[in-house]
């Protein structure tokens, strides 16, 4: 079974209240929320409070937070007040991945590291086995819409053939560019989870709920055969 963890980036924000609960009625139970903070990558995105108001509007969903953000955290009890499920951080932007992680632990918030297209995939090696998930970029960080990029599948592979050579079950999730056309060769190369954009649910001529009910017909009951 593979998880469709729409990217709410792609929703203007004029239209966030009506395209959020089209995705809930799409059958959407994961929610992909970029918090950005115009250092560690050139452009905002959402404020924490969003998560608070996505968590109170819908209790039974999680919402997945990828912190594109200089010193990581500073942000998490705040995040994890406001009910964050999951968190990933990007590898660089603290020297204290370990001590990140296990404060995620102790906050009971799953943890994960994302993954820049430039960096090697033997990074995670000191720490694997704290991780609950990866964050793997399929696209350089920081803005919606982008191209899946040449090279990604590739790299995708490796991260499965070292976890399976490591005995380790984080789980994968892909985020960039993710379009119908490399969404089964993902899924082939070890993904556990899909960053849905504007490629796969936003932008469809036959509207929201309709493409993830498409992408719960292709997908959700896929297993992965790595
Ligand atoms: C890029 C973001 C992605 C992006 C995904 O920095 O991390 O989550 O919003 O959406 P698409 O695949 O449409 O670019
Ligand atoms: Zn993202």
């Amino acid at each position: 079974m593979v998880i469709n963890v729409p990217s709410l980036a792609n929703i203007s924000l004029l239209e966030m209240e009506s395209k959020v609960q089209q995705l809930v009625e799409g059958g959407v139970r994961c929610f992909h929320v970029d918090i950005m903070d115009g250092h560690y990558v050139p452009n905002l995105c959402f404020p924490p409070s969003f998560v608070r108001d996505l968590k109170k509007k819908y209790p039974h969903c999680m919402v997945e937070v990828h912190l594109m953000a200089e010193n990581p955290m500073s942000y998490f009890s705040l995040l994890g007040e406001y009910g964050a499920d999951c968190i990933s951080f990007h590898l660089g932007t603290t020297p204290f991945t370990v001590r990140a992680l296990t404060m995620l632990g102790e906050l009971e918030i799953k943890a994960g590291v994302v993954l820049n297209p430039s960096q090697p995939v033997e990074m995670l090696e000191p720490f694997a086995h704290l991780l609950d998930y990866v964050v793997f970029m399929s696209v350089e960080p920081g803005y919606a819409g982008q191209r899946f990029l040449p090279g990604a599948m590739e790299r995708l592979a490796e991260l499965s053939d070292f976890r399976r050579r490591h005995r380790l079950c984080f789980q994968i999730l892909v985020d960039g560019g993710v379009s119908y056309e490399v969404a089964d060769q993902c899924i082939r190369n070890g993904a556990d989870m899909l960053v849905t954009g504007i490629y796969m649910i936003f932008d469809q001529p036959d509207g929201i709920v309709e493409a993830c009910k498409r992408f719960e017909e292709a997908f959700g009951g896929v297993r992965q055969n790595v």
